[in-house]
């Protein structure tokens, strides 16, 4: 959700904005913006929609030694060439990018921009102007009322400020929303994500909210709003540039979903210890075990994975677990049990909706985990404890391999609660076997593009609605498998209890509309055949996704037999090409569906 670039020192500022701008695409966007200049000439230009289109106004003069850039998802005012960032004051000497929301805007322009004109409806322009203005106001320095400024906004923000009459500075804050620096030879860059500036360094140093960072080509400095300077090491990030390449793939997205057996077994690498027990810090077994319930907080995909997760967790650890949603139970709380521990789910590790429930939970004092695919992420920093998901960067917007293994990690956690407790289902339940023989099923799943792909033509490519059915940890699949269709298909889909339908939403069912049963449960799976039948004999057009073990010869998709536990693992994965396959047919864009964020930073 915005993403924001930029780079003082090295001539041709402006194609590694547009490289960067490009690798920031994932976050979603609707404008893109930048502001280049060197000490002889500056431009400013936006463009709305893809980065092409502002790519197509980079004519030869539009060069730089310094540079800031964006991609906007719109919040404050529509999407349009106008709204889109950079901004600048009044007096236009001030250029300002902004990723997050101003909470108090309205106050500030009440309070110390009543009689000024704006070009657009952004929260942001007001605070370039209000820069200006105090800059005016206290005849100070652009920082000095840049940090004057940060002391009166409240919100989310990472913001970076050029002057126009000093081309070798960048002011860079952050309060919520993320940012890095880039140190390079001779120069230095900014990026929301290390992704987007890794073709230019791999060392980075993390900014913290409430600081303030002046980068130049050959230093940078860091200071809190006091003016006391802070020293930060800087890391070197662990990711390559092919891991951020599509390779042969025509998307992302299908690549993320091939992906999956590799990380599965890069998940028994990782938490697999020399003594073949499952590695986990034992500060954290301890404050699981001497919890009395587990929390799981996510969003979306994420929380879809903590359902397909509550009965692996409950099982194999003998701990009661509840799943919500996060921006339901920050401002809903249920009545707490006596010694909670709450785990997050966050692939970003930045979705404002689960921060802002860990916030309250810190204040209260209380043990957290998050799990996430973002080393150093906010909710990574923030918890007590975090757990990576080893996926790689998941680039498409639509969040496939991060969710299996959020399934993956949370199986790894409870077999070593459940072994460290004596509980006997954990120690019957050999977890890396069963995740090798997942990763092997997976392979086998993925291979089968071709006969999915007709599913896909056969039942979603014209179709105006689906409904995925399943009970217990079929249902669990079936939301998510409904999400990932209506996210980038646009057709209108629905994961359904199987047993529910009846009550209520059976009236939906008419001649040819697509039911998607997922059968992999013995207990539940003659129910679900029967709730088929069902909508069946009131025109319905049935497809069925069964294990191997519970499959009819009629059944159109069958799935290797995997452990009872961790069937979500492998039968999410035709739901997955169903929707990739559905999209292509309809003609959408699979990796950047429309109005979608990858990283959701505002409430
Ligand atoms: C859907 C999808 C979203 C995210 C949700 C939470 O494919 O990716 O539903 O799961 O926005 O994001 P994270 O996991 O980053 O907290």
């Amino acid at each position: 959700m915005c993403g924001i670039v930029g780079i003082v020192g090295k001539s041709n500022a402006e194609q590694i904005i547009l490289n960067g701008l490009e690798r920031l695409e994932y976050r979603g966007y609707d404008s893109a913006g930048m502001y280049v200049a060197d000490r002889t000439s500056d431009h400013l230009i936006k463009a709305q929609g893809r980065i092409k289109n502002l790519e197509a106004k980079v004519t030869p003069e539009v060069t730089g030694t310094i540079g800031i850039g964006h991609t906007r998802w719109a919040t404050h005012g529509k999407p349009s060439e106008r709204n889109a960032h950079p901004h600048t004051s009044g007096n236009e000497e001030l250029v300002l990018v902004h990723n997050g929301v101003i909470e108090n805007f309205e106050e500030l322009h009440d309070t110390y921009l009543a009689d000024h004109h704006f070009a657009g409806q952004t929260d942001t322009e007001i605070v370039v102007h209000l820069i200006e203005v105090l800059k005016a106001q206290n005849s100070s320095t652009t920082k000095e009322a840049f940090k004057q400024a940060l002391t009166l906004i409240r919100g989310s923000y990472a913001f970076a400020l050029v002057d126009k009459k000093d081309s070798e500075t960048i002011y860079v804050a952050k309060n919520k929303s993320p940012l890095l620096i880039g140190l390079g030879d001779g120069f230095n860059v900014i990026c929301s994500d290390a992704l987007a500036m890794l073709d230019q360094t791999t060392h980075f140093v993390e900014i913290e909210d409430g600081e303030m960072v002046t980068v130049q080509a050959d230093e940078i400095t860091i200071e809190d709003l006091k003016g006391n300077l802070v020293y930060r090491e800087s890391y070197e990030a662990q990711l390559d540039l092919t891991d951020i390449e599509k390779g042969t793939y025509p998307y992302y997205m299908l690549k993320e979903i091939d992906d999956q057996p590799t990380v599965m077994r890069r998940l028994i690498q990782e938490y697999q210890g020399t003594n073949g027990q499952v590695t986990i810090d034992p500060q954290l077994k301890a404050e699981m075990i001497a919890s009395d319930r587990i929390y799981i907080i996510a969003c979306g995909t994420s929380n879809h994975a903590g359902w397909a997760a509550k009965a692996i967790l409950e099982t194999l650890t003998q701990i009661p677990v509840e799943v919500h949603l996060s921006s339901e139970f920050g401002y809903n709380t249920p009545l707490l049990s006596a010694k909670p521990f709450f785990i997050f789910l966050t692939q970003s590790g930045e979705t404002a909706d689960s921060r802002q429930v860990l916030v309250k939970i810190n204040a209260l004092g209380l043990p957290s985990l998050t799990i996430t695919n973002v080393a150093g992420s906010t909710l990574s920093r923030e918890a007590k404890h975090t757990l990576l998901l080893h996926a790689g960067p998941e680039i498409a917007v639509a969040s496939t391999k991060a969710y299996t293994a959020q399934i993956a990690v949370m199986t790894l956690l409870a077999k070593a609660i459940g072994d460290e407790k004596a509980v006997q289902a954990a120690f019957d339940f050999d977890v890396f076997h069963e995740l090798s023989i997942v990763a092997s099923t997976m392979e086998t799943l993925v291979d089968e593009k071709a006969v999915i792909s007709q599913f896909a033509e056969d039942f979603l490519s014209t179709s105006r609605n689906a409904f995925y059915i399943g009970r217990g940890n079929d249902y669990y699949v079936s939301m998510e498998a409904a999400l990932k269709l209506k996210e980038i298909s646009y057709i209108q889909a629905e994961g359904f209890a199987a047993g529910e339908l009846k009550h209520g939403t059976i009236a939906l069912i008419e001649e040819g509309t697509p039911v998607i049963g997922i059968i992999s449960e013995a207990v539940t799976g003659s129910h679900t055949r029967g709730n088929l039948k069902e909508v069946e004999s009131r025109g319905a057009h049935t497809l069925v996704i069964a294990s191997q073990e519970l499959a009819k010869p009629t059944d159109q998709i069958i799935i290797p037999n995997v452990h009872p536990l961790v069937t979500s693992l492998v039968s999410v994965i035709p739901t997955q090409l169903l929707a990739y396959f559905a999209t292509l047919q309809r003609g959408y864009d699979v990796d950047k569906p429309r109005n979608l964020a990858k990283s959701v930073t505002v409430e």
